[in-house]
């Protein structure tokens, strides 16, 4: 516009300078905004302090004052539009070009993981969860278990005692009595939990591990039952098609007693599907009379099955781990393979 004095131009030139870096809303269009205003050969502001040479001498201070004034008021506005638009961590000198750093997610041990599995399972088959104290006497550990104190297992090369008859149970059956001196049939329990025995710490035993033991205790209950259940909770654990075989045994506190074992359907990469061997998963066995009479149960009216099993070989098994140490050395690079 001719009418317009320098000063005039100027101010406009700020105004619309200002609004266009408002109005951008990336970094490159800001940029252009930058060398279409202030750019150093063709910026419109520019270009009007390169004509102040052609100006009037009175002209000249006033204008070439607020040509730089406008250049100042239009680089603050350019500069803070730009740290809006690379957002809050460009004041901390960020490179937002960066990757994001990766944070460590915990997880669940995959004995827990197990545990956690397997008691599901049963929950849904009708189970509640009961517990007991690690530390226990010789009584619920053996004997009330039908289970004589000259009898192998209750030898102290196997036991860990801490006082006289007190001892760290050797197994969870212990819960077994003291869920039924507490209550009345029907008994449905799964009582997860710590026991601990005499063994040398090697591919297979640790001093320390975790048990399942389950209970089941009403009228009628029969062989039936006790097999259908286990068979219903290896295909729910292994997966549908797995078989289940009851090897004859033989346990203080179960009468007949039996080994489980599984054989799974394993669908390998291409499809096809593989039966594993025979995998032992557990001891169990219908509940024997002595030990119902030596929880006050009438042995005529009520009977039973129980089972327990090492969570820790189920998930060695499922896993393909092979040295249960591996499971309690704690290798985050070991551990973090099992997810959550
Ligand atoms: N308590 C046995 C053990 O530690 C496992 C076991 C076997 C539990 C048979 C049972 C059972 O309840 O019926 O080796």
């Amino acid at each position: 516009m001719t009418d317009q004095t320098p000063i005039e131009a100027l101010k406009a030139l700020e105004a619309e300078a200002v609004a266009a870096s408002a109005a951008v809303t990336d970094l490159e269009a800001l940029e252009e905004v930058r060398i279409t205003y202030l750019g150093r050969k063709e910026g419109r502001i520019s270009l009007i302090l390169r004509g102040l040479g052609g100006m009037s001498a009175e002209m000249r201070p006033k204008v070439g004052q607020e040509a730089n004034r406008v250049k100042g008021a239009v680089s603050e506005a350019l500069e803070s539009r730009e740290r809006e638009l690379a957002g809050p961590a460009s004041e901390l000198g960020a490179d937002l070009t960066l990757p994001g750093r990766s944070t460590w997610g915990g997880g669940l041990h995959p004995i827990t993981q197990a545990v956690d599995e397997i008691f599901d399972i049963f929950r849904d088959l009708g189970f509640t969860r009961a517990r007991g104290p690690e530390a226990d006497t010789e009584w619920y550990n053996f004997e009330a278990l039908n289970t004589p104190l000259d009898h192998p297992a209750a030898d102290e090369q196997d036991t860990l005692y801490l006082v006289d008859s007190v001892l760290l149970r050797s197994h969870t059956s212990p819960v077994q009595m003291r869920t039924m001196e507490k209550h009345e049939p029907p008994i449905r329990i799964i009582a997860p939990g710590w026991v601990y025995r005499r063994d040398t710490y090697d591919a297979t035993h640790t001093p320390a591990f975790m048990q399942i033991e389950g209970l089941v205790v009403d009228e009628g209950i029969s062989f039936v039952d006790f097999k259908a259940t286990l068979a219903e909770f290896a295909c729910r654990y292994w997966g549908p098609g797995t078989q289940t075989r009851f090897r004859p045994s033989f346990f203080p506190f179960t009468e007949p007693s039996a080994e489980v074992d599984v054989k799974r359907v394993i669908t390998r990469p291409d499809g096809t599907q593989e039966e594993t061997d025979w995998l032992e998963i557990m001891g169990a066995g219908m509940v024997d009379p002595a030990v119902l009479e030596n929880a006050g149960y009438d042995s005529e009216r009520y009977t039973g099955f129980a089972f327990g099993m090492g969570p820790a070989r189920i998930a060695m098994l499922k896993h393909g781990v092979d040295d249960l140490r591996t499971f309690f050395e704690n290798d985050v690079r070991f551990l973090a393979q099992f997810g959550s």
